[in-house]
């Protein structure tokens, strides 16, 4: 039986190309800089985004910490979205490695507005309070439903930001897939935030990496934060390989990917066991069965007819859709959606 497996575009392996543009790798000690592969991926993400410098990172958890990390100082406080994956899924990282405090942002499906920004800001005469010290947003954002934000909000944020001397960090683990929805540009992201994180694991399709981007004096301080948490690398040109590759290849066929998913929107919001499929935006789907429906079974009905997805709360599960999956895998999966019946 074909396994569609829909759980994360984290999934991705390697193909034919990556894995001799990953094997012919040009590379050295990237602790001593002298990684030729490391620092020409580094150098196209910082010409790609207009910044003046880039660090290649093991992990988008790891680019978003060194980024909470060198934004703040211990006691400060972060503002972030009520959906984010810096808050949820980060292994409550941004108090263990930063010792921030968080407050969280209620918003659409993980978008907040300027204004929220504006009424949360603490008075840095009150020393009661926390410094509110960073906000981080995240585009797309994945517990969203791969949500896009409305780039003029963004700008307003950074406006707020600006005035109030707060840092602007931008989780970008899927930056361009928002790019791809709205026709945003890299540049059009370096004007407003201090520092970037960009997946190459994600829908790019490279199988480690992430991408930190900023200014130099940033980049200078992310650097020994990386060491510290253990993530500076010796001959990783071979895992930036991948990465150029993947931006090199795999950015345009993000479109495609995005119609995959509206197709198993649609398919699944006329299913007798869909209580609810959220809007698709960008190539993930979240939906909800029906309360009486048992979501163990429902799962497990899924992975014997070969469709495998992730649990994403109560009664709901995400679909992710990416490289690995083509069209007739769409097709066949939404056969499999139409002929499940759940009492
Ligand atoms: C929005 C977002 N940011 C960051 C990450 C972290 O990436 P990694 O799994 O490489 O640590 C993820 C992973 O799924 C993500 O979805």
């Amino acid at each position: 039986m074909q396994i569609i497996d829909l759980r994360s575009d984290t999934v991705t392996k390697p193909g034919e190309g990556m894995l001799n543009a990953m094997m012919h790798a040009r590379v050295g000690d990237d602790v001593y800089g002298e990684d030729p592969t490391t620092n020409e991926l580094q150098a196209i993400c910082s010409d790609t985004f207009c910044y003046e410098a880039a660090l290649f990172c093991p992990s988008g958890t790891m680019a978003n910490q060194i980024a909470i990390k060198v934004h703040t100082r211990p006691g400060d406080e972060v503002l972030c979205g009520d959906l984010s994956h810096v808050y949820h899924y980060e292994g409550g990282g941004i108090s263990f490695n930063s010792g921030a405090s968080v407050r969280l942002l209620s918003g659409d499906r993980g978008r907040f507005t300027s204004r929220q920004v504006v009424e949360n800001i603490h008075d840095r005469d009150d020393i009661h309070s926390p410094i509110s010290r960073l906000v981080v947003v995240e585009n797309t954002c994945n517990k969203g439903g791969g949500s896009v934000w409305d780039y003029n909000e963004l700008v307003r944020i950074s406006k707020v930001a600006g005035q109030h001397d707060l840092k602007l960090h931008l989780d970008g683990a899927r930056l361009f897939n928002a790019m791809t929805v709205d026709g945003t540009k890299p540049a059009d992201y370096s004007l407003i935030f201090d520092s970037i994180s960009l997946c190459l694991s994600k829908g790019l399709g490279a199988p480690i990496g992430s991408v930190l981007m900023g200014s130099k004096d940033f980049i200078h301080k992310a650097i020994r934060v990386r060491k510290l948490l253990g993530g500076a690398m010796r001959q990783s040109g071979f895992l930036a390989a991948a990465g150029i590759y993947a931006l090199k290849n795999n950015v345009d066929r993000l479109v495609l990917d995005h119609e995959h998913a509206t197709i198993l929107g649609k398919t699944i919001s006329s299913c007798q066991w869909c209580e609810k499929v959220e809007p698709v935006e960008s190539n993930i789907v979240i939906f909800r069965i029906k309360d009486h429906i048992d979501e163990g079974l429902f799962a497990n009905t899924l992975k014997s007819s070969g469709i495998l997805c992730s649990k994403f709360g109560p009664s709901v599960f995400r679909l992710v859709t990416h490289l690995d999956i083509d069209t007739a895998m769409i097709q066949q999966a939404c056969q499999v959606f139409n002929r499940i019946k759940m009492e």
